[in-house]
């Protein structure tokens, strides 16, 4: 077996090097709060890792008013609060000459004027050969205007031109339903190329997430087992202790439906239920995801009220702390009917999921932040072991631990040791951090600006895959139009979850699992 300390782990099996390219990174909204806690300390990330081309800058760009060495502090602190690498100055001070900044206003041609002359001159003292990439971590309702502002001064090269190139990362909310969605996708296709868009999924880039496929399709033993025949159902759970946290304005019209499901549980559904790819390219890749997006059997009539569950945390109690409810959250409409929980039974109706239940559930202020995927097998026949009505033996569950104390376990039936035969149910554990130590995983957002600078669009999301994922998001937004709700069912904040929720799944014999 490969040992990963001794060997170079990449030399087992497929080795996929990222190349990144020289490149100024352009943050619209580099004052901003992702920028601060997010896309800052992941470039310093991949500098003290040194991943980040040789020729690098990064341009904040945004309305406050900053100085080059304003811009660095502001970075510095982002660092020191939220980097996983420590803040060491002799890391920072090579990474910090990496920094510009320019004020802007995003209505305002001058300021792309402004910023096609300084990129200009930072171009050549970087040396990051003309290549661009701007990040829009802004407003959704501003992506429009800046790209066709990019264009009118003429920041942008065309797609096929071969020297030098220009790409577009844009954030979640990807729109708000699929009519929105379109439209946001038409302004971007009307300045970029598809292949020069890059529409960010975070959950994409976390580790655990890309071993999903390696899992399933660098081991033979799962995938022989790995349909209806097997597998009794499946059940993903996206749970947060946080509350809704200062994004009240956002999180109001937004809501768990959006703001989670959408985009990362439908993700998680997708790497579950794909088909095998027959290469890791990125068209491949999302192609496959797409399939499976297309399968998922639309909410009709009222099964929106029949298999999907919302709520709101009530008032309760986390690690012990008092925390309100979300009504009374500041910023929140003391009648506000957003849901902040959501579970529902889907199903993806093709010729290997045909009946397997798919149980999705995600919340805010929950008991823990967990965010797993089980596979629950069928039970063995009641012969043998499993005689017992009364006791019958536990199934197997393979469960993905996504985050945090990131892992897989497989719950197997053993004797229990003794004269008798008692059988006890145990797990097989594998744990990320003791296996490749606590610091060894990247941040998501490292492992997405290193493919964005790299040109591979493997993990981020194609046009026609977040509109299906509207698609059939929209099933459920038109039920809900159809029957407004006045109230909605509350869980204690600290729990998990409604009993509605318990219920939707019960009634199929299931429960969710204890995480
Ligand atoms: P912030 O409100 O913190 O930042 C917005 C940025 O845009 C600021 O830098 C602001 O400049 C700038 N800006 C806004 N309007 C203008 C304008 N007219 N001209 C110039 N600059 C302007 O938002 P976030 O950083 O939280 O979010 C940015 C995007 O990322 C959003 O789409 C959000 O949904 C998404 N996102 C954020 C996450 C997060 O954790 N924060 C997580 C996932 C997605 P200034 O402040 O200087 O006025
Ligand atoms: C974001 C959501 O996309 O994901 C937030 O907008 C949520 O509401 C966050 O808190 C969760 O991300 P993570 O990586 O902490 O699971």
């Amino acid at each position: 077996m490969a040992d990963y300390q001794n060997e170079n782990p990449l030399t087992v099996g497929l080795e996929k090097t990222l190349h990144p390219q020289p490149c100024s990174l352009v943050i619209f909204g580099g004052s901003g709060d992702l920028s601060r806690r997010k896309l800052l300390p992941a470039l310093y990330n991949l500098a003290f890792d040194g991943l980040l081309p040789t020729g690098f800058a990064a341009i904040g760009f945004a309305r406050s008013e900053m100085a080059d060495h304003e811009f660095r502090a502001f970075a510095a602190e982002g660092v020191q609060k939220f980097s996983r690498r420590r803040y060491e100055a002799t890391h920072w001070q090579d990474f910090e000459r990496s920094l510009f900044y320019r004020t802007a206003s995003f209505e305002d041609p001058k300021s792309y004027a402004e910023l096609k002359a300084a990129l200009e001159a930072i171009e050549s003292q970087r040396a990051t050969l003309g290549n661009r990439v701007f990040y829009l971590a802004i407003p959704p309702t501003m992506i429009g205007l800046c790209v066709k502002q990019l264009q009118a001064a003429g920041l942008i090269y065309p797609a096929k031109q071969t020297d030098r190139f220009s790409r577009i990362v844009v954030e979640k909310p990807l729109g708000r339903d699929l009519e929105t969605a379109r439209k946001l996708n038409d302004e971007l296709g009307e300045v970029f190329d598809e292949s020069q868009i890059y529409r960010i999924d975070h959950y994409l880039g976390k580790e655990t997430v890309q071993n999903i496929l390696v899992m399933r399709f660098g081991n033979s033993i799962f995938e022989p087992l790995w349909d209806q025949k097997n597998i009794d159902h499946v059940q993903i759970t996206v749970a947060e202790e946080e509350g809704v946290g200062t994004r009240a304005g956002y999180y109001e019209e937004a809501g768990a439906l959006r703001d989670i499901v959408q985009n990362h549980i439908l993700q998680l559904v997708c790497m579950t239920a794909m088909e095998p790819p027959y290469q890791m390219n990125a068209e491949v890749i999302r192609s496959h995801k797409l399939e499976v997006l297309r399968c998922l059997r639309p909410m009709v009539d009222e099964d929106f009220q029949r298999y999907v569950v919302r709520a709101q945390y009530a008032a309760g109690y986390c690690r012990g702390v008092e925390v309100p409810g979300y009504r009374n959250e500041q910023g929140i409409r003391p009648d506000s009917t957003t849901e902040t929980y959501i579970a529902m039974r889907v199903f993806v109706d093709n010729w290997r999921w045909a009946g397997v239940p798919f149980y999705l559930r995600t919340g805010k202020r929950m008991a823990k932040r967990a965010t797993e995927i089980t596979v629950q097998y069928k039970t063995v026949p009641r012969v043998l072991f499993n005689v017992d009505a009364a006791n019958p033996l536990e199934p197997n569950a393979l469960s993905l631990r996504i985050q945090p104390d990131e892992g897989i376990s497989l719950r197997i039936s053993a004797k229990l040791p003794g004269p008798k035969v008692r059988i006890y149910p145990v797990k097989m554990d594998f744990r990320y951090g003791s296996t490749f130590g606590a610091q060894a995983s990247p941040e998501a957002y490292e492992r997405l600006l290193l493919e964005v600078m790299a040109g591979d669009a493997t993990l981020f999301m194609r046009r026609d895959e977040v509109e299906a994922a509207w698609q059939w998001i929209s099933s459920i937004q038109q039920g809900w139009a159809r029957n407004p709700a006045k109230w909605l069912p509350e869980y204690k904040a600290g729990t998990w979850g409604p009993v509605e929720a318990d219920r939707l799944i019960e009634s199929d014999g299931r429960q969710w699992r204890t995480l």
